[in-house]
């Protein structure tokens, strides 16, 4: 059996003070609405617990699904580094990123600057000079598992945070399903913005959802993960042969009493063989009435 950990937009503070060459607009909005509401939604401590129960259960692998830091200030990356170095070695956990990442177009860079040996493939990574930016789709491999890494993030307007994968991106996507499943591997797909959006999604949705899922439906995939929208979700998507499950995780540093799903991850268990894989996410979280991190649910993932 192999157990993949699952969490996604622990947005680390606290927020350090930003040079004056980096208050631009959008950085000068997202800095009033971190002081107003996000640092009281969004605690340190929260994720220290969640972590703490995640590193208990003993995962084989952990996938975060980006927004680490708040508004990709220069001196937010180094402290998110260390965070992840405590999460575990970049063998250990894969990266993708998110919007806030890239928060704006001169952080582009950063992301793979700081954590770059986190959000690279087996085979890509080694001769890469350290900071340049990492190659999308990356693919791992562990055991009879590949996480396939993708790149959703985009610096975007003021009060957007829409996300896009692009053409090229997607028809490589298209290639590596196929390859992997002809190794006969359990494909896990990361992306940071969840591929099915309602319309009030419509300033943050990943603008080519419909391409990623017309790639999906055709060339399949065993499970898919995202953050982004700091819910509590699963949903099926069509595939080749059988729906693909998609599950979205709140924010690893929500608290009980934001205005949205207080934290929590998903284990993966994961065993069997090509046409006979079995499944079961298992959801871990803080819950109203309970003290630290509950079995919030789980689900049997296999004859679907
Ligand atoms: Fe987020
Ligand atoms: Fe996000």
């Amino acid at each position: 059996m192999f157990v993949l950990g699952h969490l996604s937009d622990p947005h680390l503070g606290p927020l350090p003070t930003p040079r004056l060459s980096e208050l631009t607009g959008k950085r000068v909005l997202g800095i009033i609405n971190w002081r107003r509401r996000r640092r009281v939604a969004h605690r340190s401590e929260v994720v220290d617990t969640l972590v703490h129960d995640l590193q208990a259960a003993r995962p084989d692998h952990i996938a975060v699904t980006g927004d680490l830091v708040n508004v990709a200030l220069d001196l937010e990356f180094a402290p998110a580094r260390q965070w992840l170095s405590r999460l575990g070695t970049p063998d250990h956990v894969t990266v993708v990123p998110g919007n806030h990442d890239v928060y704006v177009r001169s952080a582009v860079q950063y992301p793979a600057r700081h954590w770059g040996d986190y959000m690279r493939g087996d085979g890509v990574g080694a001769a890469a000079p350290h900071g340049r930016p990492a190659h999308f789709p990356f693919v791992r491999r562990r055991g009879s598992v590949a996480l396939i890494g993708l790149s959703t993030a985009v610096p975007t307007a003021w009060l957007t945070a829409t996300g896009k994968l692009g053409a090229e991106q997607l028809m490589r996507l298209a290639d590596t399903l196929d390859h992997l499943r002809h190794l006969g591997l359990f494909r896990v797909v990361l992306l940071h913005h969840p591929p099915t959006s309602t319309m009030a999604d419509r300033l943050k949705r990943l603008i080519d959802e419909g391409p990623f899922r017309r790639v999906i439906a055709e060339h399949g995939a065993e499970l898919v993960i995202h953050g982004h929208s700091h819910v509590q979700s699963m949903v099926w998507l069509d595939g080749p042969n059988r729906p693909v499950p998609v599950f979205g995780v709140p924010s690893a540093s929500a608290t009980l009493h934001g205005r949205r799903d207080p934290a929590a991850y998903n284990l993966y268990r994961i065993e069997g063989e090509p046409g006979d894989w079995r499944c079961e996410a298992v959801i871990r979280g803080l819950h109203n009435g309970h003290h630290g991190v509950v079995e919030i649910g789980r689900q049997q993932l296999n004859g679907h």
